[in-house]
């Protein structure tokens, strides 16, 4: 194994080469380069968070779930239906998850030149960098990320790995495998609901695999002409994200507004991917998502995206379509990697775009 992989990246796409945000704020952080200010309209607006309805995505107990509670069931169905996005508390995974955080914050206090000893090759999506820059005049995120495959260990490419940083190696094995065990209790709950066995949509992944997206967000000077992140949905099935404490930066799309997602301590923000969108035949939603930035403390995050093998069919499940209730709206016979190929090739741009590729023409 691994070979392969050296040589040819994933197969997943690539990206360009830009510089380290990190380095730009230390430099000087007053000054925005241009390539980093968005178009008037793309820009963070104050008026943007003024929700019309509720403002708390839902809270959901795992330790309830996994005791088959069905009221915890059903609470999980809406907030997969209405929301697309919600909190999970009581999952376990504290003392991992505690230490995840401060082994990425070690590894983005290190210095430049030990960091880009991890680099992004031009034809691989793991390392340090940016993701999705594809053109010279693209505007670029106020964030540098290290993006690692963390499941199954063979996929690993350790030449990714900061090995130098005592304990790192450790402490994200140990994390990929507690997340993965809480993303396994959640697809349980989903098939349920879903109308099938409990392993189904576990064994509907096929070779699935975990990639971990560590992201930091250093300070700006000018937060309201940046985004940490642009507006995306995630092209996982699901997402386990987790992020600083204390700082308000994620914000997600609900009936039209610009919600913020307020940190509870410990808990792990977990969000409906593409995949499972399309799976569900579109009762479950991928809901468009985008970070901020602030003047004050630099932020960091970890997204934890669950992916099918490649050759996995994104057809929506049978108990998910039928001709009266639920029209199918997802197409037969789009395999996972042609669809990630298809999104990575082009510039985040918002979901529509990406989603409507797995969609029926009407
Ligand atoms: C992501 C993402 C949001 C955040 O990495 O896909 O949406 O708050 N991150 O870091
Ligand atoms: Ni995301």
């Amino acid at each position: 194994m691994g070979t392969m992989q050296e040589e040819e990246g994933l197969g997943f796409g690539s990206s360009l080469p830009v510089p380290s945000v990190q380095e730009i704020v230390r430099n000087d952080a007053k000054n925005i380069p241009e390539r980093y200010i968005k178009n008037l309209e793309d820009r963070p607006k104050s008026s943007d968070n003024i929700c019309p309805v509720s403002d708390d995505i839902p809270i959901i107990n795992l330790s309830l779930l996994a005791q088959g509670d069905e009221d915890e069931r059903r609470k999980l169905d809406i907030a997969c239906q209405e929301w697309g996005f919600f909190q999970i508390i009581n999952h376990g995974a504290d003392g991992g998850l505690t230490k995840m955080k401060a082994a990425v914050a070690e590894f983005f206090d290190l210095p430049l030149s030990e960091k880009k000893k991890y680099g992004m090759a031009t034809n691989d999506v793991q390392g340090y960098g940016q993701g999705y820059v594809v053109s010279e005049d693209q505007k670029l995120d106020w964030n540098d990320l290290l993006f690692l495959i963390t499941l199954p260990p063979n996929f690993r490419n350790m030449k990714y790995w900061p090995l130098t940083l005592p304990g790192f190696k450790e402490t994200i094995e140990e994390y990929a495998k507690e997340i993965q065990r809480v993303a396994d209790e959640i697809f349980a709950n989903l098939s349920l609901l879903m109308g099938v066995e409990s392993d189904f949509l576990k064994q509907m992944h096929g070779d699935a695999k975990q990639g971990i997206r560590m992201n930091y967000y250093p300070t700006c000077a000018r937060p309201d002409l940046v985004l940490g992140v642009s507006p995306h949905s995630d092209s996982s099935s699901i997402t386990l994200l987790v992020q600083d404490d204390e700082i308000t930066a994620l914000q997600i799309k609900h009936k039209g507004a610009w919600v913020p997602v307020k940190p509870i301590p410990n808990a792990i923000v977990v969000n409906i991917g593409d995949v499972m969108e399309a799976w569900s035949n579109g009762r479950y939603k991928s809901i468009e998502h985008r970070a901020v930035t602030n003047v004050e403390k630099p932020r960091i995050s970890a997204a934890a995206f669950v992916i099918p093998g490649n050759e996995i069919e994104l057809n929506p499940l049978k108990t998910m379509v039928d001709d009266d209730g639920r029209p199918r709206i997802f197409k037969n016979g789009v395999k996972y990697i042609d669809y990630l190929r298809y999104t990575l090739a082009k510039k985040m741009e918002g979901k529509l775009a990406n989603i409507e590729y797995l969609k029926l023409e009407n």
